[in-house]
């Protein structure tokens, strides 16, 4: 992970400019919403999204929140059904989060939603829907604490976090909610509860008019590892290839190529370079490609450093076997 030379702590009022540098160079920086700080890149830009992941020194590729100024710019990421457009209006801009089916022509890079066909939406409010209405561009952004810690509410925690990771803090002083948003999974006529969060649930409730679910007391919410299970390749993978075996599809790393390649059915190469953070960038499509393609796939090692670490996770539950899972 290399560092920035200084991270600049601007107040938000001054800090609008030096903010839009950030979003068009794809270098994260944070910003604060009405709940917590964000650690925000453009949504669209797979390099810039892949650099959150490293920046926080997340082991695995949690979907993330992209974060809108308004409803239209929603509305191209996202079907909206009746129910979801009356949530959007009664709570938008806020702290509800709404996991909606992905439009087929959503320009959301893969790994923001960890190759799900669902996406996170939400409206803040301050600051940080000024700087994506004067970007045009959508944010992806997490809470802007390193894997692992507290979300931080003010620009002060955010600097004991991400100190020299990143260049820019947006000062807008303590967060007024301070508590991460409610998120919702919307399928059809249910309301399904993610996270609890800055929205009540009877709140929604009134206006959604019917109940909505919570996952029955013991069980867990639905974790992000459970919902990455839902995009399990039907593929059989195979991990750590050190020989291609017959009729294999291959996923490659780095520029050399395991024994009898030749033979493969199809490949796909994570990054010639063998460059982590581009090889992020490229996995979810790659691993739909082949799935495509193939009903073996054989993967060469990706180092497990760095970014690879998330990968490697990535790898590992796709390659589970399918009765394995919860
Ligand atoms: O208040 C908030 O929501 C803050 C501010 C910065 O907006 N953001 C935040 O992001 O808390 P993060 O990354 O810490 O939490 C995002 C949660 C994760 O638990 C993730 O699993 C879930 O949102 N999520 C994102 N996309 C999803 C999807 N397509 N399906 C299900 N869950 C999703
Ligand atoms: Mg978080």
């Amino acid at each position: 992970m290399e560092r920035s030379a200084k991270t600049r702590i601007i107040p938000a009022a001054e800090a609008l400019a030096a903010a839009c540098v950030e979003v068009e160079a794809g270098r994260p920086f944070a910003m604060p919403t009405e709940t917590v700080y964000g650690l925000a890149a453009d949504a669209g830009n797979g390099e810039a999204v892949a650099r959150i992941y490293e920046i926080k020194g997340r082991p695995s590729f949690n979907p993330l929140i992209v974060h809108v100024s308004d409803l239209a710019m929603a509305q191209a990421l996202a079907d909206f059904s009746p129910l979801a457009l009356g949530l959007a209006q009664a709570f938008w801009p806020g702290p509800l989060t709404m996991v909606l089916p992905r439009r087929t022509d959503c320009p959301i890079h893969p790994l923001v939603c960890a190759g799900l066909d669902t996406v996170a939406l939400r409206h803040p409010l301050g600051p940080a829907a000024q700087v994506i209405a004067a970007t045009g561009k959508p944010l992806a952004a997490p809470s802007a604490n390193r894997s692992g810690r507290l979300s931080p509410t003010t620009a002060a925690a955010v600097a004991r976090d991400l100190d020299g990771r990143i260049g820019l803090i947006v000062d807008g002083g303590p967060c007024p909610v301070g508590l991460e948003s409610t998120i919702v999974k919307l399928e059809g006529e249910r309301v399904i509860l993610l996270r609890p969060g800055g929205i009540a649930v009877d709140a929604l409730e009134r206006v959604a008019r019917c109940p909505v679910e919570r996952p029955v007391s013991g069980a867990a919410i639905e974790a992000p590892g459970m919902l990455l299970s839902h995009y399990a390749p039907q593929a059989r993978l195979r991990l750590n290839a050190t020989a291609l075996e017959s009729r294999e599809a291959l996923l490659a790393f780095g520029p050399r190529r395991l024994s009898g390649h030749a033979m493969a059915t199809a490949i796909e190469n994570l990054s010639e370079a063998g460059d982590l953070r581009e090889a992020a960038t490229r996995l979810f499509d790659a691993l739909a490609a082949l799935d495509r393609r193939s009903d073996r796939i054989a993967v060469e090692p990706v180092p497990s450093h760095g970014l690879g670490e998330a990968i490697n996770d990535r790898l590992t539950r796709a390659a589970a076997p399918r009765d394995a899972e919860p």
